[in-house]
């Protein structure tokens, strides 16, 4: 079969002709139609994901979208290295299998359910958002943020805000459903947060490093009761990987902080939380913006810019 594979660290995976998978007891084989390239899937095949263990080659690809060889049209996810979804093939625990539902196509499956399922964890099992509840999103322009914004619409919130700051995607933000956008590139970003934000019931943070410092200050400086249960979960650090969180904001304010991810959440319950994503995903009808690539050439999409929300993904 063909692969795209990592040989070093430094350099784009390429596509190659590798031997076929050989499924181990309890695994089936699953011919791949669509994978694809989510930031969890790029730091994997840089060796600087918190789970790498440094071992080359790999074939890269966190999960996809495939077809069982007794014809189940499923998604998988959870693969490690140097297992991949980047691949004609390759062979999964039968007990990760998420069947897919009718009404969504391979790549937009492919393309969703890793950020869906990062909001997914953050709104319903991490945050146990209630209908009415209001919801900040940090990083909405992305595509897990995008998603997100949906998500927290499909599942009742009362009022959604997406900060940001790529202004196009901002707008695009608006579109799916926020109630109120705000620039994190703007003089006024705290005080805009302040006004729109102050009360929010969840906060779904993909960004972390100083605008999670100065989304915090904002919104615990705000509330009009500082009392009220404020669960701020942290799932990306694109703008970096600590911060400084002032002692007094978890005196003054009723604020708990915590995290979704690999490990905070079993893989039990994580391939069953898949499942639920999965059931939901036709009526909330995701609206994603993909760029659809042949694997083989991997190496240059791996190069390729795309503008803020879009995703590619990977047919072979
Ligand atoms: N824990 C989990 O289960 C899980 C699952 C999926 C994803 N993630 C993580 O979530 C994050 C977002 O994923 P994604 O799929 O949405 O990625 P993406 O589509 O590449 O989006 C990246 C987002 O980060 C923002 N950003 C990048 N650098 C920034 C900075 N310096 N300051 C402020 N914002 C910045 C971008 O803002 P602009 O576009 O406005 O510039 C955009 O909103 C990644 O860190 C990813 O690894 C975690």
């Amino acid at each position: 079969m063909h692969a795209a594979l990592v040989t070093s660290f430094d350099r784009p995976p390429r596509w190659t002709e590798v031997p076929d998978p050989e499924p181990g007891p309890g695994e089936v084989l699953v011919h791949v139609l669509a994978a694809g390239l989510h930031p969890r899937v790029r730091s994997g095949a840089a060796g600087t994901h918190y789970t790498s263990d440094g071992v080359l080659p790999l074939v890269p690809g966190f999960d996809g979208v495939g077809r069982t060889e007794d014809g189940r049209r499923v998604f998988f996810a959870g693969l490690e290295a140097p297992r991949g979804s980047m691949a004609d093939l390759v062979a999964v625990p039968a007990d990760d299998l998420v069947d897919l539902p009718e009404g969504l196509d391979d790549v937009t499956v492919a393309a969703v359910m890793n950020p869906a399922m990062s909001a997914w964890l953050a709104l319903r099992h991490r945050a146990g958002l209630r209908p009415g509840e209001a919801v900040l999103v940090l990083g909405a322009t992305g595509n897990a943020g995008r998603l997100a914004v949906q998500l927290a619409r499909h599942l009742g919130a009362g009022r959604v805000v997406g900060a940001g700051r790529d202004p196009a995607s901002l707008a695009v933000v608006r579109r799916l459903g926020a109630d109120a956008v705000v620039p994190l590139t703007a003089d006024d970003a705290a005080e805009r947060l302040a006004r729109e934000a102050a009360d929010v019931d969840v906060v779904v943070d993909y960004v972390w490093g100083a605008p999670t410092e100065g989304a915090l200050a904002a919104v615990t400086g705000a509330r009009s009761d500082p009392a009220h249960l404020l669960r701020w979960v942290h799932v990306g650090a694109t703008a970096g990987p600590t911060i400084t969180l002032p002692a007094a904001t978890l005196r003054k304010t009723n604020v708990q902080v915590s995290g979704s991810g690999q490990g905070s959440v079993s893989p039990v319950a994580m391939v069953s939380a898949l499942r639920e994503l999965a059931a939901a995903l036709p009526q909330v009808r995701p609206q994603v913006d993909v760029v659809t690539t042949p694997l083989r050439e991997v190496e240059a999409a791996w190069g390729a810019t795309t503008a803020s929300g879009t995703r590619i993904v990977l047919v072979p």
